[in-house]
């Protein structure tokens, strides 16, 4: 099969023909049709996570696909050759910038019958992210008020229509040329970042999903209530996110010191501070199909590329202006142009 090899860390992830991965016992083989791609395997690439994670290169990069069962292990039974299905695997099998991919039936769910296989592939990590972060660690309640920051990416796209699903005020933060498009998306308080600092217009909050870091976090504790929280998903990483994580004692001791600061100002201003790392879920991934078929979740896809194009996919991640998701696909008549803003 073709897929994209990170050879070394820093390097460009290269095309090369490799063995089709072998079927475990609960493992599903799917043949991919669209993947997206993610900030994540940015990082991968570059490096930052080699400490974390024990990732043993060579590697086939790719953290979420849309694809079609074609083979089942002896003990999968939730699946069969022919279903369409999507999924985030888990750290021992990245490698969704491939043909095919063997996942563990857990980590699997058919995509949404509303949404086509592009459509599909561009849930998992931002959806993923966003449930976890909202509904199973912020326990985002009706009447409750969310700040989300970056509402026009990935994550923020998603995250505002849950939110507001849930029945939540909804703030978030974006540059001035997509105000209207994260209103249509039910922001309820949209905030120009640029020109504007939501620490000045914000107080009370009950909660913030926080897609920054830096700055953007520390002053976002500022603005939560005593006794709300604020859901990390770039950084700082906490002791809780490397015990999850599995990571040897002197790493452990080095994520304690990086978010030290963070955890101890919002500890002064009564708010807990967490870490969101994703984890695949197969489960979390039916009910988000459920919500999308609902109406609730629309996927927010901003271009397609070829497959050949993986490399040049990753890289238009850091392009200005991206709205959603950006995807390649095994299917020529999938391409789109730049920036097609197709919602
Ligand atoms: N921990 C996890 O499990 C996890 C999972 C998924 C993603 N992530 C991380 O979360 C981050 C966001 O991911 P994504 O896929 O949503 O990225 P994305 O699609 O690139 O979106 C990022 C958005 O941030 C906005 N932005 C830039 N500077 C900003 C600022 N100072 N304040 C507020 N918004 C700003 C941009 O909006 P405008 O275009 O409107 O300027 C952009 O749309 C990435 O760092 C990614 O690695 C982590």
């Amino acid at each position: 099969m073709k897929a994209f090899v990170l050879q070394k860390y820093g390097a460009s992830i290269s095309q090369v023909s490799m063995p089709e991965p072998v079927l475990g016992d609960h493992e599903v083989l799917v043949r991919m049709h669209a993947a997206g791609v993610n900030h994540g395997d940015e990082r991968l690439r570059s490096g930052e996570f080699k400490q974390i994670f024990s990732f043993k290169l060579p590697m086939v990069v790719g953290s979420e696909f849309s694809g079609e069962v074609v083979a089942v292990g002896p003990q999968v039974s939730a699946f069969k050759p022919g279903t369409r299905v999507y999924a985030y695997p888990d750290q021992a099998h990245m490698g969704a910038f491939a043909e095919f991919i063997a996942i563990h039936q857990d980590f699997l769910a058919p995509i949404p019958e509303s949404t086509d296989m592009v459509e599909a592939a561009a849930l998992p990590v931002v959806a993923l992210t966003a449930w976890q972060g909202l509904v199973e660690q912020g326990k985002l309640q009706a009447g409750q008020s969310v700040l989300i920051h970056g509402g026009s990416g990935g994550v923020g796209t998603v995250a505002i229509q849950l939110a507001k699903h849930l029945g939540a005020t909804v703030a978030t933060t974006v540059s001035s040329t997509h105000t209207e498009f994260v209103r249509e998306l039910g922001a309820d308080i949209v905030i120009d970042y640029r020109t504007e600092d939501f620490a000045e217009k914000l107080s009370n909050i009950d909660l913030v999903l926080d897609t920054q870091g830096g700055d953007t976090l520390k002053r976002s504790l500022g603005v939560v209530r005593p006794g709300g929280a604020v859901i990390g998903i770039t950084g700082p990483p906490d002791p809780a996110f490397a015990a999850q994580a599995g990571v040897n004692p002197l790493v452990k001791l080095a994520i304690r010191g990086l978010s030290g600061a963070t955890r101890r100002r919002a500890r002064k201003l009564g708010v807990n501070y967490r870490f969101l790392f994703i984890r695949p879920n197969g489960e979390h991934l039916r009910k988000i199909a459920g919500l999308v078929d609902g109406g609730v979740i629309r996927p927010v896809v901003d271009r397609v590329l070829p497959f050949e194009e993986t490399p040049q996919a990753l890289k238009s991640l850091l392009a200005d202006g991206v709205r959603g998701k950006i995807l390649v696909s095994v299917d020529p008549s999938d391409v789109t142009a730049d920036g097609n803003h197709d919602v």
